[in-house]
């Protein structure tokens, strides 16, 4: 199945590419939004996924667009470095449309689905320790605290037990054979209306392609590579995404230190707002969901970079998870 882009006018809208721009999309997939922004403005775009398959799948853009598109293969933490190698140091837009394409999804062989049977997988850059990888080697600890804070599951602890019992006859491979166990683990689907696997797949695939890490880096790096009235639009599909975009955006826009009714607002001495004019899309509309079940949930926030320097600080994450490579050996 192709991958339907979500929000697609409101990400051109906030973004406003001009003939003259250069807007970095940090996200490439199946090429949906830089399609549609090379054709909303004679712009460039500039092209990101990590994904051998979407990098493969940006040649016919290359061909009809010629010099307007470039695809630099890489990881959107870096989108800063990745821009000014390639000779652009300052952006007018960068966009991000986080998580997983329907490619990757659909196809049983990258290993994201319970749907569907594959290995055990799940990484998008097909390179480093695998879903699998850290399923079989986690320690029981680390385990349930990745599928408590990337899931948000309740039953985490039970699933991590699970999972180490059954390592002691059996080595994980397949995502059926994960989500199996789960279903076992806590009591079936006991009339939910989503599979008991779903909350434990979305934090393992969290986990491998260190997704918060990733946004992490790529919020700092826009406050860097986007230039004075340049734009910079996230799409998330996910609360702890959505919160940690929404925070970067109050903190560096100066709304965090703001006052509150008894304590009039005062100037703050420190740095000062590198974004302004923050707006947000909280839900596509119905005609939208109805012909695209994945862009239920999904949330956009856009803000307008101002004048000021970057911070020298770091944007702290939510959440404290071990490190992949301590993880597996
Ligand atoms: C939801 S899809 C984007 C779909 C795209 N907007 C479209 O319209 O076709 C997300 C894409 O981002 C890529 N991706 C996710 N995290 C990434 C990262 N940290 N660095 C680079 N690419 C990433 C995935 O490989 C996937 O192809």
């Amino acid at each position: 199945m192709n991958h339907i882009p979500v929000m697609l006018d409101h990400v051109v809208d906030h973004l406003a590419p001009e003939a003259g721009s250069v807007i970095l999309d940090g996200t490439f997939g199946g090429g949906g939004y830089s399609r549609r922004i090379l054709q909303s403005a004679d712009c460039t775009v500039l092209g990101v996924d990590q994904d051998p398959d979407a990098i493969a799948r940006s040649e016919p853009l290359k061909a009809e667009f010629g010099d307007r598109f470039q695809l630099l293969p890489g990881r959107f933490g870096d989108l800063s470095k990745l821009a000014s190698e390639a000779g652009y140091a300052a952006l007018d837009g960068v966009v991000l449309d986080l998580g997983v394409s329907s490619f990757q999804l659909d196809q049983a062989d990258r290993g994201f689905s319970f749907m569907r049977d594959g290995p055990l997988d799940m990484r998008m850059s097909k390179s480093g320790p695998s879903a699998a990888d850290v399923v079989n080697e986690a320690r029981e600890g680390d385990l349930a605290d990745i599928i408590f804070q990337l899931g948000e599951e309740r039953d985490s602890r039970r699933i991590a037990r699970r999972i180490v019992d059954a390592r002691k006859t059996e080595t994980f491979e397949s995502t059926l054979q994960l989500a199996e166990l789960i279903e076992k683990a806590v009591g079936g689907r006991r009339g939910k209306k989503t599979h008991p696997a779903t909350k434990t797949f979305q934090a393992l695939r969290m986990f491998v392609n260190d997704e918060l890490g990733q946004l992490q880096s790529a919020l700092q790096a826009a406050e860097v590579a986007v230039k004075e009235g340049g734009r910079f639009v996230v799409v998330t599909f996910h609360s702890l995404e959505d919160r940690m975009v929404k925070s970067f955006f109050a903190e560096r826009s100066g709304k965090q230190e703001g006052g509150s009714r008894f304590m009039p607002e005062v100037k703050s001495t420190g740095p000062q707002p590198t974004f302004e004019n923050v707006r947000r899309v909280t839900a596509p509309d119905t005609a939208e969901i109805e012909a695209n079940v994945r862009a239920r949930s999904s949330r956009l926030r856009s803000a307008i970079r101002t004048s000021e320097p970057a911070w020298d600080k770091e944007f702290p994450l939510s959440v404290k998870l071990p490190d992949l490579d301590e993880v597996v050996s």
